[in-house]
Order: C-alpha cells, then sequence, then structure tokens
C-alpha cells in the first residue's frame, strides 16, 4: 500500500525518538513492499523559535491531508512562562481538537523481561497489561469559561462534558474491553463533582449496550492508590481528559518507564499518534532517550490508521524480543547494568522485525 505519513517532531527528545520511529516505518515497509511517504513539519516550539504559532496553519494542512500523524513530543522550558497562544501545548490541544480525535488509546503492559525491573514487586507485576481510554479533545482541558480575573489574583477553568461527548468516549471503552478481558473501569470524582455525576450515568447508559462487559465505576483517588497495588485488576481504565492524563503517567512507571507508553488518538480523521511521554529537555539532543513508546505508537499508526495489523504485530514482537533480550536504555537499566543509546535500541528493534511476508531477499523471476 501506499501512506502518506505527517511527522511532527516536535521539541526536546522529540526529534530523535521520530527518527527511531521512521527507521522503523522504513525498514517495516522495506519488508512488506508498501512505499510510505514521510513528510516532515515544524511544531511546538520548534514553530515558535521560527516565528509562527505553535501550530503552523502549513502544519495543519499537512496534518490534515496526511493518512496519519506520528508526533515526538512538544514543550520547551523556554515558551513555559509565555502567554498561551504561544505555549508550545497549545500547538498539540489545537492539533488534537482540529483532527477530531477525542479517544486517546493509552496501553501499557509489563514486557517480557521487565517484571523485576521497577518499583513494584514482580508478583505485582506480573501479566499487567492494560488500556486507559482517554477522552481527549473536552472536560477541563477546554472547558469555557476559562481565564483570570482582571486583579489577576483569581484564576478559573471549567470542567465540563456534555452526554453526546461521555457516550462516544464510553462506547470506545466497551468496544475495546470486548476484544480484551471484558472489563471496563470508569474513573470519576463523582462525591464531588457534578461533571463526574452524568459522566458515570451516561456511562452505566452505555453499559446496557454491552451486557458481556462488566463495568465498575472508581473514584479516581482509590484508582490512583489500586493502580500501584494491584495494577493486574484492571483491563479496561475510561477515563476523562484530566484524569486520563494524570493515571497515564503513573501507569508508565507501574511498567518501568514512561519512555516505553504509545498512545492513539483516534475518533475523527487520519488519527495522531504520539508517545505519552514529554518533550525531556534535560535529555535531549543526547541521544539517551528511550525510543519504545514512539516506535510502538508507529505499531499502533499501522494498525488504527492504516490497517496494517500484521506489521502492527511484527513491529512489537520485534520490541518485546528486544527487551526480553536485555537491550535497555538508560530509563530501564539498573544500577551497574549497561545501557543503549536510542539509536542503537532502534537498531536492536529493526534487527528483530523479521525477513517479513516476501522473505525479503530479493527473488529470482521465472527462478
Ligand atoms: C500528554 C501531555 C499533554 C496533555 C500536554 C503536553 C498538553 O501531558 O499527552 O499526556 O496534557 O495531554
Ligand atoms: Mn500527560
Amino acid at each position: 500500500m501506499h501512506a502518506t505519513i505527517a511527522l511532527l517532531p516536535g521539541d526536546g527528545i522529540g526529534p530523535e525518538v521520530v527518527a527511531a520511529a521512521a527507521d522503523v516505518l522504513e525498514a517495516v515497509a522495506g519488508r512488506r513492499g508498501h512505499t510510505f511517504t514521510l513528510t516532515r513539519s515544524p511544531f511546538g516550539a520548534a514553530a515558535l523559535r521560527a516565528g509562527d504559532p505553535p501550530l503552523p496553519p502549513a502544519t495543519l494542512e499537512t496534518c490534515l491531508a496526511a493518512d496519519a500523524v506520528l508526533l515526538g513530543a512538544v514543550g520547551d522550558p523556554a515558551f513555559s512562562e509565555g502567554p498561551r497562544e504561544r505555549r508550545p501545548e497549545t500547538g498539540l490541544l489545537e492539533l488534537r481538537k482540529a483532527l477530531g480525535v477525542y479517544a486517546n488509546l493509552r496501553p501499557a503492559r509489563v514486557w517480557p523481561g521487565l517484571e523485576d525491573g521497577g518499583s513494584l514487586r514482580a508478583e505485582t507485576l506480573r501479566g499487567v497489561d492494560l488500556l486507559i481510554v482517554r477522552e481527549l479533545i473536552g472536560g477541563i482541558y477546554f472547558g469555557e469559561p476559562r481565564g483570570r480575573t482582571s486583579d489577576r489574583r483569581e484564576a478559573f477553568d471549567t470542567m465540563r462534558y456534555a452526554a453526546h461527548e461521555i457516550e462516544r468516549i464510553a462506547a470506545v471503552a466497551f468496544e475495546s474491553a470486548r476484544g480484551r478481558r471484558k472489563l471496563v473501569t470508569s474513573v470519576d470524582k463523582a462525591n464531588v463533582l457534578e461533571s463526574s455525576r452524568l459522566w458515570r450515568e451516561v456511562v452505566a447508559e452505555v453499559a446496557s449496550g454491552y451486557p458481556d462487559v462488566r463495568l465498575e465505576h472508581q473514584l479516581v483517588d482509590s484508582c490512583a492508590m489500586r493502580l500501584v497495588s494491584d495494577p493486574g485488576s484492571f483491563d479496561v481504565m475510561l477515563a476523562g481528559n484530566l484524569f486520563g492524563d494524570i493515571l497515564s503517567d503513573e501507569a508508565g512507571a507501574v511498567v518501568g518507564s514512561l519512555g516505553l507508553l504509545p498512545s492513539a488518538s483516534v475518533g475523527g480523521s487520519g488519527g495522531l499518534f504520539e508517545p505519552v511521554h514529554g518533550s525531556a529537555p534535560d535529555i535531549a539532543g543526547r541521544n539517551l532517550a528511550n525510543p519504545v513508546g514512539a516506535i510502538a505508537s508507529a505499531a499502533m499508526l499501522l494498525r488504527h490508521a492504516l490497517g496494517l495489523g500484521a506489521e502492527a504485530d511484527a513491529i512489537e514482537t520485534a520490541i518485546g524480543a528486544a527487551l526480553d533480550a536485555g537491550c535497555r536504555t538508560a530509563d530501564l537499566a539498573r544500577e551497574g547494568e549497561s545501557s543503549l543509546s536510542c539509536t542503537e535500541m532502534t537498531r536492536a528493534i529493526v534487527d528483530r522485525l523479521g525477513p517479513g511476508p516476501t522473505g525479503g531477499s530479493p527473488r529470482l523471476r521465472n527462478g
């Protein structure tokens, strides 16, 4: 197949991990006989430095025209104090909204060989495999009114959800659970927040259409605790924008490193794929970043945006094989263990991609 993929390297370690994901996409294309046209556009602080808004109109146009978008990371301390329209993160929120990608899928699992690398006991971690389904273009991230009073000494945001926004994200969670272990844990703060009371009501309505899936409601504070004490008890975790943001970083720490987590944002046109980690300015440009989150995001892109499930599986198998063989970036290495650079880790994964169904080597015609 032929597909156009818009790459947005972004800030910090973004360009390094996007280069890694692009290498893997190219390797897969070569092995499976696809052609991917990869374009690169300025985004985030990289765009601000050039005097453009964080999401330049030409970048948005490229993204809307592409079959899918793969993003590295946004965020740069040099712009963190500026007004909202000149913050890199604003570009990301605008892009999500413009693409209409309301469903953010963030799988977190313990890869083979990493059970005893994290801060939790190996027994607690064994078999952890959960999917966070996070609402992405509503809630307190976008609710109006928001702002400051005229004396600037009071500030406010609005957590607001309409029933139809809850319905569509809940449907994604229940559909996902059907292909998994058939449990949805819906996260809210219904003991305090009005928007959470509506959330709980609507999720229960949607659940009645999925009698084969079990639904449980959980308050976000106790959910955060359960995620570290019994992470294996979750299958699909359904959450609004803010709670899903917070819990997904926690899930990253649970499975060993935030650098491992990929994400897919779908529901609108094409799809936006990005590692869950941020721009990590402290290690940017030093070839130290963990490329797994970005490479696994590329796998999700192939599966969700291009329908290339076998290719996605091949990438995930290669990641698992590299980790199982002891390949570790600095974030994963334990004391005294040696670690691979970003490019070495990428090579370790590409080397394990296998030859592909056509055998990989040139075939002799009539031969
Ligand atoms: C994420 C990030 C973003 C978010 C930031 C960079 C705006 O933390 O994708 O989790 O809060 O959604
Ligand atoms: Mn986040």
